[in-house]
């Protein structure tokens, strides 16, 4: 059998499969709190081994979309818990990933109008709120506000708290999304961070944010229900290259490993349109880092099967095609064929392109129905 198919242990959890459901922001949550629809459409889902929530922010200030369900309020958490038992009743595991963008935000959807907050007052990425007409619309995200030491703190406080909060909504554990130009990388990225406190400057300094938060995590819910999403290499929403990132990345690595996460999560951004995770780089990660390793980005079944034979990574995470193959599970189990996602039904809307993706054989059952309805008209 196809070492996806098998069962997969993470920090004691029991995945009754390799495949892992990549986090995506659907932007269909009214007032930011989980509803029924996203309950269902995770359901769908269930048959993964893993299932990672779109990033879920952990306050207000953390948030750069529109309709995108946080985990900062008890409404929240309470809706979020629809979710989790949908998933549970199918046999699932589920963590929620846990988001600040930093910088990424508009005005618009910041509490009174204020400006969203980053390591530096250096403005980058789009954010999705409110266009000048009052209309939600993808904007240039707003010129930050650069944060004080103490307030850093209380962002790291934040995140513990919404480490409790997902724990509180259900999740098997959490996701620190320290991808994808948000908030940590910002803190990383020394073209972003031009601080001259702990939280800037030397390789350990930039660092210390996400570290901190990584503490938290731990403390609040156990390593082993702590992973992180990490892109190094990554230069989506702006974030300049720099000579250190590489080895930035690597010295997470082993701080990660030393306090036994349940996995680092890598996102090749080759996939959506920036430059490619260089495979060398792919290989020394993996020899740096002994824990469970998850890799996005392009995979498809062929291709992550090899890569997991060839010892590269110990679980593939598969995005778009997720959202038009609820069953992606049997479909690749099976030889069946895959739907073709739609990307104008990514973010935003309501539950076309979202709940309305059959499975397989309910596919194939309308396409017979169909055909009977035609035969007997003819
Ligand atoms: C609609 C959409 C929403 C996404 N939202 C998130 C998100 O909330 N958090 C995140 O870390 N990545 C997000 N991503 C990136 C995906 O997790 C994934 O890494 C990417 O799609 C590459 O995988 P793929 O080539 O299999 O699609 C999103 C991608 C898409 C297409």
């Amino acid at each position: 059998m196809s070492a996806l198919f098998e069962n997969y242990d993470v920090g004691g959890l029991h995945l009754r499969n390799r495949v892992v459901m990549a986090p995506m922001t659907r932007s269909r949550a009214p007032n930011d709190i989980p509803n029924e629809m996203g309950a269902l459409y995770y359901r769908q889902r269930a048959s993964a081994g893993l299932i990672i929530s779109e990033g879920t922010p952990i306050s207000r200030e953390g948030q750069g979309y529109l309709f995108n369900p946080g985990i900062f309020g008890p409404d929240q958490i309470r809706g979020w818990q629809k979710a989790t038992q949908a998933v549970h009743a199918r046999g699932g595991t589920f963590f929620a990933q846990i988001w600040h963008v930093g910088r990424v935000s508009h005005t618009s959807i910041q509490i009174a109008g204020k400006a969203p907050v980053g390591p530096s007052e250096a403005q980058g990425g789009k954010a999705f709120g409110y266009d000048a007409q009052g209309r939600p619309n993808m904007l240039s995200a707003s010129k930050p506000r650069a944060l004080a030491t103490a307030e850093v703190k209380r962002i790291v406080d934040d995140f513990r708290q919404g480490a409790i909060n997902a724990r509180n909504a259900g999740f098997d554990g959490v996701e620190i999304h320290a991808a994808n130009g948000y908030l940590f990388e910002q803190f990383l990225n020394p073209g972003v961070n031009d601080r001259h406190d702990v939280y800037g400057g030397s390789r350990e300094n930039r660092c210390r944010l996400v570290m901190e938060v990584i503490d938290e995590c731990v403390a609040a819910l156990g390593a082993h229900r702590v992973g992180i999403r990490l892109s190094p290499h990554g230069t989506l929403f702006d974030m300049p290259e720099y000579d250190d990132n590489g080895e930035t990345y690597l010295y997470l690595a082993r701080e990660i490993e030393k306090r036994g996460l349940a996995y680092i999560h890598l996102h090749d951004q080759g996939g959506q349109g920036m430059a490619p995770l260089p495979m060398d780089y792919l290989r020394t990660f993996r020899q740096t880092y002994g824990g469970n390793l998850l890799l996005a980005g392009n995979l498809e079944k062929e291709s992550a099967e090899r890569m997991i034979t060839d010892g590269l990574i110990d679980l593939p995470v598969f995005g778009r095609m997720y959202t038009s193959n609820p069953d992606l599970v049997e479909r690749m189990y099976n030889g069946w064929p895959l739907a073709e996602y739609d990307p104008d039904t990514f973010y935003g809307g309501d539950a076309r392109g979202y709940v309305d993706f059959p499975t397989y054989p309910e596919d194939q059952a309308r396409k017979a129905r169909e055909a009977m309805i035609a035969d007997n008209q003819a």
